[in-house]
């Protein structure tokens, strides 16, 4: 795509510093506010879908059209993934919101794909290691409680030579745009629990998953992470 910088992935200066995780250590949602939150505006984000694939479709489609076997779209939210997985694959979802978790059902149904839908918190995943061949996710990292818990679920369930695909927002390269993100993110966090200003690749880098590749669009407000299910334990 002739918008997209690749990221080193070792040391880009633009990742050095996470812009976005000051919120979440000043009065963190609980799940349970996520859920309500998300309850409140389950009706909207159904109905304004169209906008979500209009500016998230072609990344969504780059990023998950080459997952394999069992898949694990965690945090699916209304199921807006599943149009994008190949028809070769299973798949499974899992949210916390059941109003959404519902339109995934639906969402499911339309396509006619066979898959299971299930509440349950991506920080606890209630699955065996190595259950799925790929584990997808998109726009959740800055919904996370704790987002480190989740990616390294993410890892855990994943088979060891499977991938866990991200496709995230962050803070944008663009100074105006930051500028007026950094300004919202107070508000904005506290309104919906998504911190708009959180850098994925930091957050990612921080939960100790290994990087394989990562890809910003959209002046830096898209990033698509791949990475291998692994996880380095913190230094003792
Ligand atoms: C911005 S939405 C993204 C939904 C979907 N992945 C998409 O790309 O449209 C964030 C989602 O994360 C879910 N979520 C937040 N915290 C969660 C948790 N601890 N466990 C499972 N899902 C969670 C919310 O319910 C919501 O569906």
């Amino acid at each position: 795509m002739a918008n997209n910088d690749t990221i080193n992935t070792s040391d880009s200066p633009r990742h050095s510093t996470d812009h976005g995780t000051k919120s979440s250590t000043d009065g963190q949602m609980t799940v349970q506010d996520i859920q309500d939150a998300y309850a409140r505006y389950a009706r909207w984000i159904d109905r304004l879908g169209w906008l979500n694939r209009l500016v998230t479709g072609r990344h969504r489609r780059r990023q998950f059209s080459h997952a394999e076997g069992r898949v694990l779209d965690v945090a699916c939210g209304t199921g807006e993934n599943f149009r994008y997985l190949p028809e070769s694959t299973e798949i499974v979802g899992i949210d916390v919101s059941e109003p959404l978790l519902e339109r995934a059902r639906s969402e499911l149904e339309a396509l006619e794909r066979d898959g299971t839908v299930t509440r349950m918190d991506a920080q606890d995943l209630e699955f065996e290691d190595d259950s799925f061949d790929t584990v997808i996710s998109s726009l959740s990292t800055c919904t996370f409680p704790d987002p480190d818990a989740a990616l390294r679920e993410m890892a855990r369930v994943c088979r060891p030579d499977g991938r866990v695909l991200l496709l995230e927002h962050g803070r944008s390269d663009n100074g105006l745009i930051a500028r007026y993100l950094d300004w919202r993110a107070d508000a904005h966090y506290e309104k919906s629990g998504c911190r708009v200003t959180q850098e994925p690749l930091s957050v990612v880098r921080r939960a100790g998953l290994s990087v394989a590749e990562a890809e910003t669009a959209q002046l830096g407000r898209i990033t698509r992470i791949a990475c291998d299910p692994v996880v380095d334990e913190p230094a003792e």
